[in-house]
């Protein structure tokens, strides 16, 4: 950032350009904020949660991190392409860690709502958590003093930061779609849910937050857990040529829409920010159209981790269950456990946004505030 401010000659700037393009290093970016759900949770998950027992975490870590995976995460992989730190979970901090925090916090939840847990409640319908995301934001504020007192030294230290917006809205639509509700009513909940994530955009944005990458919905219709909830003999509700679920996906479609349009919104509203959508949808879409292109030869929708089932997704038998086993090789595999994505898969999808098109508009991991 300061070594960007200066005027460098123009032969060293080429060399940053250049390397860059090669994705070696983030110069600009000094910290992560993340909020989110499991798709991005690295340890604040403090309830009893079959993500705390092996075999998660098996792969990177070799023990349980909270992670609902075997290894990292798309925030972990994003820290690591920034040249940050693994970005800390709030719970770890706040019980005195003694880790640095101007690297950044990460507030997101295994199994929380961009809607609030009372939304759900009020309709039956049970949540695993009620830290919503607006739960997390009070953490944020609540931590605020600790990262900086004035408002010049916190448009300083959010100017360079990278804030991640999820994913998250995906239980929201996940809770009631696994009791089967209507998707008309699940449908009613999307303005909703998009409004949310808005109102938490818009408020980072007034405490000095310049650049947020706000990830869509992934295809809920190539998730196992979802193929195995909703199969059926039907074989046109399939896509012939990556076995998801079409309709479900047409709403992962719809969500991702609508949170698009809103984000062009907030961005004509604030042009001093850089509000850039993060497409896991196209991004993950590339691995189920051809898994095997990935190294994915366990294919594309079979989870690695489960209790049986055609696609190894039992809910009597979950991954972290005793009844239940991890194949040999994860990384050979797109789905963990059903619901989560493996270390491998998550890779790939980091890779298509940083380096990749399916950022929009493109993410800039050297620098991003230079006129500033
Ligand atoms: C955790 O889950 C186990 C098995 O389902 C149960 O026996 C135990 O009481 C639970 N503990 C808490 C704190 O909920
Ligand atoms: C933080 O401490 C509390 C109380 O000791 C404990 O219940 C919780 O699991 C801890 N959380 C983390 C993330 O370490
Ligand atoms: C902000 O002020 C509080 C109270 O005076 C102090 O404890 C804290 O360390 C300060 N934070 C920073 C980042 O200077
Ligand atoms: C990406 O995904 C969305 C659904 O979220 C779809 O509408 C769009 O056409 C896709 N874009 C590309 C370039 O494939
Ligand atoms: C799901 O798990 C239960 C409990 O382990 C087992 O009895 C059942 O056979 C499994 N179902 C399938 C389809 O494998």
């Amino acid at each position: 950032m300061a070594l960007l401010t200066l005027k460098l000659p123009f032969i060293i700037k080429l060399f940053l350009f250049l390397a860059t393009i090669k994705g070696v290093v983030g110069y600009c970016y000094t910290s992560i904020f993340g909020f989110g759900d499991s798709l991005a949770d690295t340890g604040n998950l403090c309830l009893n949660h079959s993500c705390l027992s092996p075999p998660y975490g098996e792969t990177y870590f070799h023990h349980p991190t909270g992670r609902c995976s075997n290894g990292r995460l798309i925030i972990d992989f994003t820290a690591e392409s920034l040249g940050l730190p693994l970005v800390q979970p709030y719970l770890g901090i706040k019980n005195g860690s003694g880790i640095s925090i101007q690297e950044g916090i990460n507030f997101a939840v295994a199994g929380a709502t961009a809607l609030d847990a009372s939304f759900f409640v009020e309709r039956g319908i049970d949540v695993s958590t009620d830290i919503s995301l607006g739960v997390q934001l009070d953490w944020f504020k609540e931590i605020l003093p600790s990262l900086c007192n004035t408002s010049s030294k916190c448009n300083e230290i959010f100017g360079s930061s990278l804030f991640l917006m999820g994913e998250i809205g995906g239980n929201d639509y996940n809770y009631p779609f696994f009791l089967h509700r209507s998707i008309e009513e699940i449908q009613t909940f999307v303005p909703l849910v998009i409004k949310a994530i808005a109102s938490a955009i818009n408020e980072l944005i007034e405490l000095g937050a310049v650049t947020l990458m706000v990830p869509g919905n992934l295809p809920i219709g190539c998730s196992a857990a979802y193929l195995t909830s909703y199969e059926t003999a039907d074989t046109d509700q399939y896509d012939p040529e990556t076995g998801c679920l079409n309709w479900l996906n047409k709403f992962s479609e719809y969500h991702n829409d609508q949170l698009q349009k809103e984000l062009s919104r907030i961005q004509a509203l604030h042009p001093h920010t850089n509000i850039i959508y993060a497409d896991f949808y196209n991004s993950s879409m590339r691995f189920y159209r051809n898994p095997s292109q990935y190294g994915f030869t366990g294919g594309a929708l079979t989870a690695c981790c489960g209790g049986g089932g055609p696609y190894n997704c039992n809910t009597s038998a979950e991954c972290g269950d005793p009844s239940a086993s991890a194949c040999d090789d994860p990384s050979k595999y797109v789905s963990w456990d059903g619901v989560h994505l493996t270390e491998a898969a998550y890779r790939w999808i980091t890779t298509g946004l940083l380096d990749g098109p399916y950022t929009i508009p493109q993410i800039s991991i050297s620098c991003v505030s230079q006129d500033a």
